[in-house]
């Protein structure tokens, strides 16, 4: 809506940018100015400053520059057409109606928003009354404090016919208004109308402003016909528009730099008994493009929470298409699974809000789940079937329409594609009939910490090749791949050469296990380099055989005793691994001190440098 130019202005004359910036950062005053430290990044000397007599801020540090409008934009997460009411509101302005029609409009929806805000002080308050025993021993059952209710103006629906309708008509409100409002329902055929809600819990739905538009009433009885009854559509409400606790946890998802997204009412309540505020609930509905748009008003990359069984992931796949046309540079959704069969609510009940963070922290992201999604959908083991699989990517990656996220993706899916194909596009599994091992496996493989890979053997430094000879006391054992099987193909491997010997044999043994088992033999080591040979890994793995360390080194021997060889094998295995581990997070830890330089943020990363000295100095002495 535009604004006449002087209404505006008239705002910024009445209300100074410092009594806004006030409210949430400490100024002093400095000259003509004031300084205080910056709401937009953590620092220590102040470099945010608010010059009053120019109407803006200014953040050094961030570069950021506004007005108080620009202000409550980036701190509260409100739109622009928000931030002016808010700020009309403060300075006693009444909000210019664009047209006649429009103004009727506001008439009759502030209107409405009395009956529905009148309707929420009576639910609440029958919440307190001696009808509402049974209701408050639910709660409290479900762990709903009295003041967790509060906080979210949770009330209760007496079973009484016509209570709502009754105290509304009291004060006045039309029964015409409270059937619009929703709150009441009016038969056809001309029988007296009645309260909508009644005998259940009651959950106020909120406008992004923090008005009550709406109602989600639920049932006390496992055995109810409704689990929940909602608010019809109404002039106030559009439940694919709404997310449930918007209002409220747009100062928390400002200050958490992220917002949770789950299923329902109860679990956006149930995270907030555990302290996370920053959650909000799309209604009983998938997530719709309108609430993807005010998802990111919040924040970035808002987390999806989903149950982790078959339909939670269909949801995810579901709000994968209907975001990639969204997408813009820098705004995404993320994924965090929950554990089968949980909600947040159980989770946070079970584990508390660490159980929570630790699922979010795992969250993948968009184009992991796409990847994961399509290598999943069937197989890729013969051309035709990889093909197909490359035409699902490629559709999906042209449903996005912001250039340079669709140039990006394209890029990204075909090295995904590289990688999982084989770069000369031909390594698909032997085909003697058995069916390729679980696609999962080629996932993992892919979404293994990818880093920048070597291309050869050659490490130069004097360091014991620790993943040669991982390979190689492989190669001298296949034992150890029939029985550490995944273990082996978890690993990440920096060197891309032994990287692609090391699923050579993985395929190897994954192709001829079967029918060798049959025979009660074991895996042979002929068999096997006669394999690598016919791939085109001979080569390395001559290479790999001319290493002094193949025959100084007791457990890659192959003479070696089998028990030596697995007890060998298994230390290194895992020195690799706690290596590989503590490197990503040590990239991590880098990272996050060089954004933001704290003292904590220094020790987490000075911890994990001594570490992985310590393990550097045990890898030499078990590698010689
Ligand atoms: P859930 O069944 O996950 O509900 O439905 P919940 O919020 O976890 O509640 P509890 O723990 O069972 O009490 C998720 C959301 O779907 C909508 C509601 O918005 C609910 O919060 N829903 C569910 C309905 O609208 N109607 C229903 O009958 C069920
Ligand atoms: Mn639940």
């Amino acid at each position: 809506m535009a604004f006449p130019q002087n209404f505006l202005q008239e705002i910024k004359n009445r209300i100074s940018v410092s009594d806004v910036v006030g409210r949430k950062v400490k100024l002093q005053r400095r000259g003509r100015e004031f300084v205080g430290l910056s709401p937009f990044k953590p620092e220590r000397t102040p470099s945010f400053t608010v010059n009053d007599d120019k109407q803006f801020y200014h953040c050094f540090s961030t570069g950021k520059h506004g007005s108080v409008f620009d202000f409550l934009m980036e701190t509260e997460g409100l739109s622009f057409l928000e931030a002016v009411e808010a700020l009309a509101r403060q300075a006693g302005l009444e909000m210019p109606q664009a047209d006649p029609q429009a103004a009727e409009k506001a008439q009759r929806q502030s209107s409405l928003i009395d009956v529905t805000q009148a309707a929420a002080g009576w639910f609440a308050d029958q919440l307190n009354r001696p009808t509402a025993q049974a209701a408050r021993a639910y709660l409290e059952n479900r762990g709903v404090s009295d003041a967790l209710a509060k906080d979210f103006g949770m009330g209760f629906a007496p079973s009484a016919r016509r209570g709502l309708v009754e105290f509304l008509q009291a004060r006045n409100f039309t029964i015409d208004m409270i059937v619009e409002a929703g709150l009441a329902i009016k038969p056809d055929d001309g029988g007296a109308d009645y309260d909508r809600f009644r005998d259940r819990i009651i959950f106020p739905i909120h406008d992004a402003r923090g008005r009550v538009i709406a109602f989600g009433g639920r049932a006390m009885q496992a055995d109810a016909r409704a689990k929940y009854l909602n608010s019809p559509a109404t002039p106030l409400f559009n439940k694919s528009a709404v997310l449930f606790n918007f209002a409220r946890a747009r100062q928390p998802a400002y200050d958490a730099k992220t917002v949770l997204v789950t299923e329902g009412y109860m679990d956006v309540i149930g995270l907030a008994r555990a302290g996370i505020t920053h959650a909000v609930a799309p209604l009983g509905t998938a997530v719709t493009e309108e609430q993807i748009r005010l998802l990111w008003r919040l924040a970035a990359e808002p987390v999806m929470c989903l149950d982790g069984d078959q339909a939670g992931l269909r949801a995810a796949y579901r709000a994968i298409d209907r975001t990639l046309p969204l997408l813009k540079a820098g705004y995404s959704l993320r994924f965090a699974m929950l554990p089968a069969g949980k909600d947040p609510d159980d989770l946070v009940r079970e584990g508390g809000a660490e159980a929570m963070q630790n699922v979010i922290g795992r969250a993948l992201s968009m184009i992991d789940l796409l990847w994961e999604r399509e290598v999943e959908a069937s197989p890729w083991d013969t051309p035709e079937r990889a093909a197909a699989l490359k035409q699902r990517l490629r559709a999906a990656v042209q449903q996005i329409t912001d250039p340079d996220v669709r140039a990006l993706y394209a890029q990204d899916i075909k090295a995904r594609l590289d990688r999982l194909l084989g770069e000369k596009g031909v390594p698909y599994r032997a085909s003697n009939g058995r069916v390729a091992p679980s696609h999962r496996q080629a996932w993992r493989r892919q979404s293994a910490k990818s880093e920048t890979r070597r291309s050869n053997i050659a490490q130069g430094s004097g360091i014991p090749p620790r993943e040669a000879l991982i390979v190689l006391c492989v190669i001298n054992h296949p034992d150890l791949v029939q029985k550490h099987r995944d273990l082996f193909e978890r690993l990440v491997f920096e060197t891309s050469s032994l990287d692609k010997l090391r699923f050579a044999i993985i395929d190897y043994a994954d192709a001829f296990v079967a029918p060798l088992a049959e025979s009660a033999a074991g895996l042979d080591n002929e068999g096997l380099t006669g394999h690598l040979k016919a791939t085109g890994t001979g080569e390395l793995v001559d290479q790999l055989r001319q290493m002094p360390e193949a025959l100084t080194l007791g457990f890659v021997r192959q003479d070696s005793n089998l028990d030596i060889v697995e007890a060998g094998w298994l230390e290194v295995v895992e020195l690799h691994h706690t290596l590989k581990t503590l490197m990503d997070e040590r990239a991590e830890a880098e990272a996050d001190f060089a954004i933001d330089s704290t003292q904590e943020n220094f020790e987490r990363l000075s911890a994990i440098v001594n570490q992985i000295a310590a393990l550097e100095q045990r890898n030499d002495k078990t590698l010689t």
